[in-house]
C-alpha cells in the first residue's frame, strides 16, 4: 500500500435556507454590504438537526454512491467545532448510527483547517496500520455558536456536512502537504470558551460566542495562503501550472480573488459556493468537493490544491491527485 485514494464524495445541507435580506429585518445590515464584502448571498441553517445528524446524512449519501458495507470502514473522523457534546465525539455517535463496529472513530478540531488536517491525520493512519477505509467527514452547526444579534459574525457562517470515503491504493494521490499552526494568533478567532468555575456551587455552564477580528484574519489568510500553497506545491515537485483546481476554504470571495491575483491563476480554476452556504467552517472545502464531483467540474485524475485556514490560527494545503 502506498497511498489513499478518494473513492466517493457527498455532501448534506439543513433545508432551510436564510437570504442576506432576511437577516437584514431583525439585524442592521444589508444584501448589498454582505453579499460584496463576502460573496454571500444565503447561507442553510439547522432546525433540528444537529452535527452528528448532517454527517451521517452525508455518510448516507456517501454509502448509497460507493456501496460498502460498515463492516469494511477501519476509521472515522469527524472535523468539527461544533461538537455534538463534548464527549461522546460526533465520530463516535456517528459510527454507532452506521453500525461500523470496526471503525476507530475521533473528533479532530482545527476549525476552518479541519477537513484538510483530518484527511492528511486519515491517510498517515492508513498507511501505518496498513488500513483499507476511512470516512473522513467535515460537519458543523456554527449556527448554535453565533450571537444572532452581532452582525460582524452573523452575517458570515451557515450549517452543513461533507464526507469522502478514502481507501488504500497502490498508486500516489497525495502528492504534497503543508500544514501549519499559529497558536500566538488564536484569540483573532474564538467560539465556546468554557470558564473554570470560582465555586462548587456556581452553576454556569455557558459557552462564548463567536468573535473574530475580521481584519486581522483577513491579513493573515491572505498572506499565508498562498505561501502554504506554494510550500506544498513545492513539495510535490509540480508547476503551479498543473494544478488544476484550486478548492479554497469558502471563507469570503474576496479572499479566494486575492490567493488567485497572488499566485497569477486563473479564477476560474478557484470553484465557489460560498454564495449558497456561507462560510461552513470544516465543512466547507468538503462540501466543495462533493459538489465540484457531482457537477462534474473535477475528474478521476484530476490535481487539486485543497486549502483550508481558520481558527487556531492554523493553515492547511494538500496536493493531491482525485
Ligand atoms: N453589515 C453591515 N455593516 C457591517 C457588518 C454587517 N454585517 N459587519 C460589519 N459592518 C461594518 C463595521 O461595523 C464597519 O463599520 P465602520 O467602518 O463604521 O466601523 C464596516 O462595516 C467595515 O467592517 P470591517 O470588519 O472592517 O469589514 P471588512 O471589509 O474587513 O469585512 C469580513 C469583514 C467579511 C469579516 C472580512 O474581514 C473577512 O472576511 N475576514 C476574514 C474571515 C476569515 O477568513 N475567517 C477565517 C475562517 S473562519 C473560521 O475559522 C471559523
Amino acid at each position: 500500500m502506498k497511498d489513499v485514494e478518494f473513492i466517493a464524495t457527498s455532501f448534506a445541507v439543513p433545508e432551510r435556507v436564510v437570504t442576506n435580506d432576511q437577516l437584514a429585518s431583525f439585524m442592521d445590515t444589508s444584501d448589498e454590504w454582505i453579499s460584496k464584502r463576502t460573496g454571500i448571498k444565503r447561507r442553510h441553517i439547522s432546525e433540528k438537526e444537529n452535527t452528528s445528524s448532517l454527517a451521517f446524512r452525508a455518510v448516507k449519501q456517501l454509502q448509497e454512491k460507493s456501496n460498502f458495507t460498515p463492516d469494511e470502514i477501519d476509521l472515522i473522523i469527524v472535523a468539527t467545532m461544533s461538537p455534538d457534546n463534548m464527549t461522546p465525539s460526533t465520530a463516535a455517535m456517528v459510527q454507532e448510527m452506521l453500525g461500523a463496529k470496526n471503525a476507530v472513530a475521533f473528533d479532530l478540531s482545527a476549525a476552518c483547517s479541519g477537513f484538510s488536517y483530518a484527511l492528511s491525520v486519515a491517510r498517515s493512519i492508513l498507511l501505518s496500520n496498513h488500513w483499507q477505509k476511512a470516512i473522513v467527514i467535515g460537519a458543523e452547526v456554527l449556527s448554535k455558536l453565533i450571537d444572532w444579534r452581532d452582525r460582524s459574525t452573523a452575517v458570515l457562517f451557515g450549517d452543513g456536512a461533507g464526507a469522502v470515503l478514502l481507501s488504500a491504493s497502490e498508486e500516489k494521490h497525495v502528492l504534497g502537504q503543508d500544514l501549519k499552526t499559529f497558536g500566538e494568533l488564536g484569540n483573532k478567532l474564538t467560539a465556546g470558551y468554557t470558564k473554570p468555575m470560582k465555586n462548587l456551587l456556581e452553576n454556569n455552564r455557558q459557552m462564548s460566542a463567536f468573535e473574530m477580528d475580521g481584519r486581522e484574519v483577513y491579513r493573515f489568510v491572505t498572506h499565508q495562503v498562498p505561501d502554504s500553497i506554494l510550500r506544498a506545491v513545492q513539495q510535490a515537485n509540480i508547476s503551479l501550472n498543473a494544478i488544476d483546481h484550486f478548492l479554497l476554504h469558502q471563507a469570503n470571495e474576496r479572499i479566494i480573488k486575492q490567493v488567485a491575483k497572488k499566485l497569477d491563476q486563473p479564477l476560474s480554476k478557484f470553484p465557489m459556493n460560498i454564495a449558497e452556504y456561507g462560510n461552513t467552517a470544516a465543512a466547507s472545502e468538503a462540501i466543495l468537493l462533493a459538489e465540484c464531483v457531482a457537477n462534474n467540474v473535477i475528474k478521476k485524475g484530476d490535481v487539486i490544491a485543497m486549502s483550508g485556514f481558520g481558527g487556531g490560527l492554523t493553515i492547511a494545503t494538500l496536493i493531491f491527485k482525485f
